[in-house]
């Protein structure tokens, strides 16, 4: 019997070894051979599971640079990336014209908001947020004594910044603006939301979750970012789990004044890794990859547009990688109906029980997609 399980255990060994060495060879050969193929040999095995087009995440990538400096950064994981963090903090410095001071890495951008809210949770003030929104922010808050001041959103499924600037009293602490908002993907008029920052800030920090805002068509206008190096008190927080289709390497960062950063810092209880550091350096410095996936998610959203507007439904105008729409049934209805298709959408957010959030996903899933929101909302 002994020699019996450990005959087993050998094959059992042996053959996990050769599954290791294959494995290796699959990774010395990825990086001599273009990642791309790779990508698209990989993505079309997975087809009989349901598609997963509710989580936002982005299926074009990690680019081709992010993963071949994760294969060959490889070895280096025995190490903690102290070194290559600071690299990438300089280089996000530059990007975004400010100081390293002004700069705090997260592991995602979820632990700035968590943080920042954990921060403002303990002095015990309010937070003027949009509802629906994204509220991992606010739910860190309340979870030290913080509370939450939800105020809806206008007609367009817009931020209202003049009801937001209204509820905005010496309790707040804080007002949030998630821009693209999460769920609907609507933009702030940029104008109105610099002028809304710079007066609001004047009184309190003003939280700019702009995780969605590199989808949109005009990154360059929309982002608040220069207002933190300009010394106004406002906060912008990005990821890379978004555009640059990392969401599994958890990498995120906040722009923020440099006496906010020291303060939240300690609160932090992760903390960045090797591989997620060195995709996130190659991602910045890859010029032609936010372009390129910018306009497939764009090709992806105009495409599921028109089937909902073919359908006669209503829907939120977007620039993220996803479209809300009301389907004219209960959420919970519909989620049901989809997934007896084999596409699952997002959770329900709560008031607007009809409607449904749909990520982009990569042509071959959306096209499965849009047969079945014909086949559930015909
Ligand atoms: C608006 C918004 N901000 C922040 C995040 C956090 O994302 P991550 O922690 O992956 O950066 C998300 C996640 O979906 C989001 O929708």
């Amino acid at each position: 019997m002994v020699s019996q399980l450990s005959s087993l255990n050998r094959r059992q060994w042996l053959k996990s070894t050769v599954a290791g060495v294959a494995g290796l060879a699959v990774a010395r050969q990825l990086l001599t051979t273009p990642a791309r193929a790779q990508h698209e040999v990989d993505r079309s095995a997975k087809r009989s599971e349901p598609v997963r087009i509710s989580g936002n995440e982005n299926p074009f990538g990690p680019s081709q640079a992010a993963q071949a400096a994760m294969l060959q950064a490889m070895e280096k994981s025995c190490r903690y990336p102290f070194k290559e963090s600071q690299e990438l903090i300089a280089l996000i410095a530059a990007k975004e014209g400010c100081s390293k001071d002004n700069v705090v890495l997260g592991v995602g951008s979820g632990e700035i908001l968590d943080i920042v809210g954990f921060h403002f949770g303990l002095q015990k003030g309010e937070i003027v947020a949009a509802e629906p929104g994204y509220t991992q922010l606010m739910r860190a808050a309340e979870a030290q004594g913080g509370k939450s001041v939800w105020v809806p959103l206008n007609k367009k499924l817009e931020h209202d910044l003049p009801a937001m600037a209204a509820k905005m009293t010496d309790k707040t602490s804080m007002v949030y603006v998630c821009n693209p908002n999460n769920p609907t993907g609507t933009v702030v008029n940029a104008a109105e939301l610099k002028a809304f920052a710079i007066e609001a800030s004047k009184k309190m920090p003003v939280f700019i979750d702009e995780a969605y805002l590199d989808c949109a068509d005009d990154y360059e206008a929309q982002t608040a970012v220069k207002l933190v190096a300009e010394g106004h008190n406002v906060v912008v927080a990005r990821t890379f789990s978004k555009i640059y289709g990392m969401a599994g390497l958890r990498m995120g960062y906040g722009i923020m004044p440099a006496k906010l950063a020291k303060e939240v810092k300690p609160l932090s209880t992760g903390s960045v890794n090797m591989m997620g550091v060195v995709a996130a350096t190659a991602s910045l410095q890859d010029a032609t990859y936010v372009a390129e996936t910018r306009a497939k998610i764009k090709a992806g959203r105009d495409a599921l547009i028109a089937v909902i507007k073919g359908l006669g439904k209503e829907y939120a105008e977007p620039q993220g990688n996803f479209v809300f729409f009301k389907t004219g049934m209960p959420i919970k209805t519909f989620q049901e109906k989809m997934l007896a298709e084999m596409v699952q959408v997002a959770r329900p957010f709560p008031p607007m029980l009809e409607w449904a959030r749909i990520s982009i996903g990569l042509p071959e899933e959306m096209a499965v997609c849009h047969a079945a929101l014909k086949k559930a909302l015909a």
